[in-house]
């Protein structure tokens, strides 16, 4: 099996050690990845600082034919891409394919935005003093980015940290989860095809603890990391940086009086196992009011123990494996804890090596680490409320905001949710692990700061820039 070399501003090449990627399924190897030594480090941020007039000065064109040519790439290799996905993360291959789609818009969007921005004209002759000028506001990037990229989504999380970046002209060093990093090398393959600029991308996959120069290399001003609560380190290490964090949560769907049983166990049971929970919106907490509870939770269980788990590469698989052994023991032994706290276990709980078994579980502790934290697992929490008062407080009693679903058909309790829920996204009709990749994404709280989502992210990436003009009639 031959070593994935790294990609240093756009050229492909090796260092002297390499990161071994294990298939989480089968335990075995599933490649090897070259590590770039501390020299080639340099290089590519050297290199990323000299690309950054260049990439910002760019015409609009340039920059969409490359983010196309990236789109058009990623779709004609989709199933390699799809099955490289699965062999590295253990997740099941029909959502490795829904993944590799997603990344398809995302660069397809990144394309559109770079062609549309135009800035903004702003008259200034409101006051006396304005008279005769004018401003032209437009963004420019704010300087080479360092993106980290966790492991759960190994392509289409990279593509939210790249395709902004080249949209706004801004070069990027993308560093991706070490579990992970085949994905991110092989979309290095496709951009390399690219006439961006030789600095514009690199992607260099090292162990975690090597990223810290990076964090706080002056000569990368902005770092968009998404993963765990090492985010505000991130923050704490490199405070005079712009810095997006997206950190997931133990997101809520709430069922209220008037939800599509049916509809709602069915989406609940799917998006709080799929991936096996690992998804920052997975559902985690289930807040059902009591008119409804029974009735809902026989059909959760039911469908709950439908979904199909094993091995992620079978088309059938539903629930694949955690992404390490440790991952499964950690969420087992919170299953176990919230039980030997009262908390009933409807369904599951059980676990063979690195898969846990879909889990329901009902009354759980307050202050249990499966009401308060984020379990990243494929456990769904029940909670039962009086009403929708009690509902919307339930969801808000929670350290983190990134999204929360509400099933209900009735629209001032729709409008009601998104002025009261403390999060980033407000679903209805459906489950909080609903993202269309060109939304706002993000969160409040815990959850972190800044967004993601294609335009959302070109604003992050960027700040305003004023040009006066004067002389001028309107
Ligand atoms: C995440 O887990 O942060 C991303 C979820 C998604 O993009 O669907």
């Amino acid at each position: 099996m031959s070593t994935h070399p790294f990609w240093l501003a756009g050229t492909a090449a090796t260092g002297d050690s390499e990161i071994t990627v294990v298939n989480p399924y089968t335990g075995g190897v599933a490649g090897r990845v070259s590590v770039p030594t501390a020299d080639q480090v340099e290089q590519a941020v050297a290199a990323a600082r000299s690309a950054a007039a260049g990439s910002a000065a760019l015409p609009a064109h340039a920059r969409a034919a490359a983010l196309d040519h990236i789109s058009r790439r990623i779709g004609e290799r989709a199933e390699e891409i799809a099955l490289t996905i699965t062999a590295e993360s253990g997740k099941p291959v029909k959502w490795s394919r829904v993944e590799a789609a997603r990344a398809v818009s995302v660069f397809r969007w990144a394309a559109e935005e770079a062609r549309r921005d135009s800035g903004e004209l702003q008259r200034l002759d409101t006051d006396p003093g304005g008279t005769g000028r004018m401003a032209l506001v437009r963004r420019v990037p704010r300087g080479p980015v360092l993106g980290i990229s966790p492991f759960n989504f190994p392509l289409n999380l990279v593509a939210h940290k790249i395709a902004p970046a080249i949209a706004v002209g801004a070069p990027i060093i993308l560093k991706p989860a070490p579990a992970t990093p085949m994905t991110a090398l092989l979309l290095g393959e496709i951009i390399a095809e690219t006439d961006l600029p030789a600095g514009a991308v690199s992607v260099l996959p090292m162990p975690d603890d090597l990223a810290g120069r990076l964090i706080e290399d002056d000569r990368l001003p902005v770092v968009s990391f998404t993963g765990g609560a090492f985010g505000w380190e991130i923050q704490k290490r490199a405070p005079h940086k712009h810095v997006t964090l997206e950190l997931g949560g133990n997101a809520a769907a709430v069922v209220l009086d008037d939800a599509d049983l049916e509809w709602a166990a069915e989406r609940v049971a799917l998006f709080g196992n799929n991936q096996a929970g690992q998804v920052c919106i997975g559902v985690q907490r289930v807040v059902v009011t009591d008119a409804v509870y029974d009735a809902f939770v026989s059909r959760l269980v039911e469908r709950v123990e439908a979904l199909g788990t094993g091995d992620p590469a079978d088309e059938k698989t539903d629930v694949g494996p955690l992404v390490n052994e440790a991952a499964a023991v950690r969420v087992q032994e919170w299953v176990r804890e919230a039980a030997a706290g009262g908390a009933e276990l409807l369904t599951g709980g059980v676990r063979d090596g690195v898969t846990m078994a879909p889990t329901v579980v009902a009354g759980a502790p307050a202050d249990s680490r499966l009401m308060r934290e984020e379990v990243f697992g494929p456990v769904l929490v029940l909670q039962r409320v009086a009403d929708t008062d009690a509902a919307f407080a339930a969801v808000n009693d929670s350290d983190f905001g990134l999204q929360a679903g509400v099933f209900t058909r009735d629209l001032p309790t729709a409008f009601r949710a998104h002025r009261e829920l403390e999060v980033g996204g407000v679903i209805i009709g459906d489950v909080p692990t609903f993202r269309a990749d060109q939304m706002p994404y993000g969160g409040v709280k815990g959850s972190g700061v800044g967004r993601e989502g294609v335009r959302a992210a070109m604003t992050d990436l960027t700040c305003e820039r004023v040009l006066v003009l004067t002389g001028i009639s309107l």
